[in-house]
């Protein structure tokens, strides 16, 4: 029986799988099991930062792998608490809850925002004098699909056909503080924002609202909280890309690009927020699992500020050699993002072109039918992005007008 028939049967229906099987990674590109070699412009979802396979991570791995795999989190663990350090070293004075994907770190975030809606006078110090529960997202965010985190999540197609959510979401739009204000009621409690909406079509927030943001929630004793599981670990440019906004949130979330292809999530909160929980009050079995950590921490420790500083300049590269395609081939809308992380809106489908590009050698992919959303690992070169971006016009020619 061929594979993919194996995978019918055996698993469950829900991905709309490429029809590629890949079996080996190196650096920016993959290959699969034929042996064709792609260039990599997908990073498995925003996640393997540092390309396929980076030498120092999978030696960190190793060196742990042979140490100490797992204890619970009922003992203390030397990569855990490192890692700790590193992540808070490149954030703001706090404290981190590890766990084991994007949508746990939300829900963390989301636990936390219910202590903060508690009045004051009760256990928790929180930011309340009646209890509070309600959050404010957005229309075509993308939080996470376990069921808080998808009651979160601004995109109807997501929630069809699971109601009920979790109650007390309300949804605004993005770069219009009067919408946020329009659904702010007695009852909110807090926000919850990505810096640029990755599954929602490439789009920044701009810095303006995310300051206005920061204002309301002052004003109103709100928590503010920056969904950066795709933005996060340097994909911008910067560490955070709450960095360059000149704004900074209560709890900020991470995941994807943090282990380099290893499972993990952190909530990072302020000690004040953080402290809203007591012991026994979160838990995750495989959070902070050595391993893993360990390997994470090695990506942190090859984010330095010259690292940074090269992605911000390939981001630009990149940018540079898009913006040179719309004039060439106006389906092109638009050309959008921050860093290492851009997305081509186009007037057509999008699905064809992610496609024809991969017939020719690069994975990329679509998000919201017209946007091409590129995520090259953040250690691409420049050979690489002239190499992608011809791919991406020879793809584009074929297309016609
Ligand atoms: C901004 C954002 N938040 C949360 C998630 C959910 O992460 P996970 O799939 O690891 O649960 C994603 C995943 O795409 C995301 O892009």
């Amino acid at each position: 029986m061929s594979l993919r028939a194996l995978e019918r049967q055996f698993l469950f229906q829900v991905y709309p799988r490429q029809p590629l099987v890949l079996v080996r990674g190196r650096g920016p590109y993959v290959w699969d099991d034929r042996g064709r070699k792609y260039l990599d412009f997908f990073s498995g979802l925003a996640v393997c930062s540092l390309g396929h396979t980076p030498a120092r991570v999978t030696r960190a791995i190793f060196r742990q792998a042979k140490q100490l795999w797992h204890t619970s989190n009922l003992y203390y663990t030397i990569p855990q608490i490192r890692l700790a350090q590193a992540l808070i070293a490149k954030t703001f004075p706090g404290r981190v809850f590890f766990s084991n994907s994007g949508a746990e770190a939300n829900e963390c975030a989301l636990k936390l925002v219910r202590r903060w809606g508690q009045p004051a006078t009760g256990d928790w110090k929180g930011g309340s004098t009646q209890t509070r529960s309600e959050v404010i997202t957005f229309h075509r965010s993308f939080h996470g699909r376990t069921l808080g985190t998808l009651s979160a999540t601004g995109q109807i197609k997501f929630q069809r056909g699971f109601h009920p959510l979790l109650p007390g979401f309300r949804y605004a739009r993005l770069n219009d503080v009067a919408s946020v204000e329009q659904v702010m009621t007695p009852q909110t409690c807090a926000i919850l924002v990505e810096p640029i909406q990755g599954e929602g079509g490439v789009v920044p927030a701009t810095p303006e609202f995310l300051q206005a943001l920061r204002r309301l929630a002052d004003r109103h004793r709100l928590l503010l909280i920056f969904d950066e599981i795709q933005t996060g670990v340097g994909r911008t440019g910067t560490f955070y890309a709450f960095q360059q906004l000149g704004v900074k949130p209560d709890i900020v979330t991470l995941a994807k690009g943090l282990g380099g292809g290893l499972p993990i999530g952190a909530t990072v909160a302020t000690p004040a927020v953080a402290d809203l929980f007591g012991i026994g009050d979160h838990a995750s079995t495989f959070g902070g699992n050595p391993v893993v950590c360990a390997g994470a921490l090695e990506v942190l420790r090859t984010l330095t500020p010259a690292f940074l500083a090269r992605v911000r300049k390939m981001g630009q590269r990149l940018l540079t050699e898009l913006q040179k395609l719309p004039a060439e081939f106006p389906v092109i809308r638009e050309i959008r993002g921050r860093g290492l992380m851009l997305g081509l809106e186009l007037t057509i489908e999008g699905t064809p072109l992610v496609d024809a590009c991969r017939a020719r050698g690069l994975l990329i992919n679509c998000v919201q039918e017209r946007v091409l959303r590129l995520l090259p690992p953040l250690t691409i070169g420049e050979p690489e992005i002239r190499a992608a971006v011809q791919i991406l016009r020879d793809a584009f020619a074929i297309m016609g007008p």
